[in-house]
């Protein structure tokens, strides 16, 4: 049984996420500004590895035969039982369909045999609750990058459930990117911290990539002082690769055309991050998504926001990368507003982020 809460706010939620190429389950308690985690159980997909990327009809079929002992192995090691429960909060929108159907439909059955209400749970909203569960401060108002293998988005969040879309990719997503030059450089999938690993070898590159959507002059308003785009990089680090191939030193240079577009990538990120920052006047960024891992993403947005005083928070990265906890976070956030999943509840390939103000 679970410990007596200290508040009577405190809420205890079961999060469920199923969106791609995890399933996981997870128990947070707490209040929506202090949210803890109990417990979090992610069981990856490695399958897809063999394939090189994501195939759906796999990920729906590992959902199935996970999500059961998945959800019993959270709650076993938060220690609580179905009846603690205050609700069971899912993903049902953006990612795959028949991925998502699995978290869906699965948490509508537990919810109704076992009367808890069920939450339906944006994942990008996740996202951005994930570092708030290992930092207290990482709360509105911040100016948020959410950067995976699915999307590239970059937000002025005022407060919870109000977000402003500065600006998001044109192509492709940032991991997306990160995952095929990593595959040109004969790495692994998902092959952004293979690369970022390569990159590291090196201190610096004769080779140099324009950064990409970043013109000085560029201004507020503008349609490209937001917007991102990784298609033009991606093709620029093919002609690289050719390039030394056909000279023969594709083995000498692989690491500095991995630093290369290592520099653009986060370049870009920084200067699009810092814009933000600026106007709105936010003194704190909160990053997610998978390629919130990557380090020196993480130190340029540092550096740049040091210089005027800002602060930057990045989860770890078991919370960066999908995970049911955050989706449990923003749960919590949501079900004090009084939300509940219609029956009718179904999953969405996508969607957007709920709360959406223009900018
Ligand atoms: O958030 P996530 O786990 O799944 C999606 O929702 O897509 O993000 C996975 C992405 C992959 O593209 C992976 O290559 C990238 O995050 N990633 C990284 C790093 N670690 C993971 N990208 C750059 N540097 C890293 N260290
Ligand atoms: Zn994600």
């Amino acid at each position: 049984m679970i410990v007596a809460n200290t508040d009577p706010r405190d809420r205890v939620i079961l999060g469920i996420e199923t969106s791609c190429d995890e399933t996981s389950a997870a128990v947070v308690s707490g209040t929506p500004s202090h949210p803890v985690l109990r417990s979090l159980v992610i069981l990856s997909q490695d399958v897809h590895r063999l394939f090189g990327g994501v195939v759906p009809e796999i990920a729906s079929r590992q959902h199935l035969t996970g999500i059961v002992p998945t959800v019993r192995a959270a709650l076993a090691e938060a220690n609580v039982t179905l009846r603690d429960l205050d609700a069971i909060a899912v993903t049902h929108a953006p990612g795959l369909v028949g991925a998502l159907l699995v978290g869906t439909s699965y948490a509508k059955a537990l919810g109704y045999a076992s009367d808890v209400p069920v939450l339906p749970v944006h994942h990008l909203e996740g996202h951005l609750f994930a570092t708030l569960l290992e930092q207290p401060d990482a709360a509105p108002p911040f100016t948020a990058l959410l950067v995976s293998g699915g999307h590239t988005l970059l937000l002025d969040v005022p407060e919870w459930g109000t977000y402003r879309l500065l600006g998001q990719t044109r192509d492709d997503a940032a991991g997306e990117a990160f995952d095929k030059v990593a595959k040109l450089l004969g790495l692994p999938y998902p092959g952004g911290r293979p690369l970022e690993e390569l990159a590291r070898t090196v201190t610096s590159s004769t080779i140099r990539f324009a950064l990409p959507m970043v013109r000085k002059n560029a201004e507020p308003g503008d349609e490209d002082y937001y917007d991102l785009s990784f298609s033009g990089l991606k093709t620029a680090a093919l002609h690289a690769v050719r390039k030394a191939e056909q000279g023969g030193s594709f083995d000498a240079q692989r690491a500095e055309i991995a630093r290369a577009f290592q520099d653009a990538v986060v370049g870009t990120l920084v200067t699009k991050v810092e814009r933000a920052a600026r106007q709105y006047r936010r003194s704190r960024v909160v990053l997610g998504g998978g390629v919130a891992c990557n380090v020196a993403l993480v130190q340029g947005i540092r550096e740049r926001l040091a210089a005027r005083g800002g602060s930057v928070f990045a989860p770890s990265p078991r919370l960066a990368t999908d995970n049911a906890a955050m989706i449990a976070a923003a749960g919590l956030f949501r079900f004090d507003l009084g939300e509940r999943a219609a029956p009718s509840l179904t999953a969405q390939a996508s969607l957007p982020i709920p709360g959406l103000v223009p900018a």
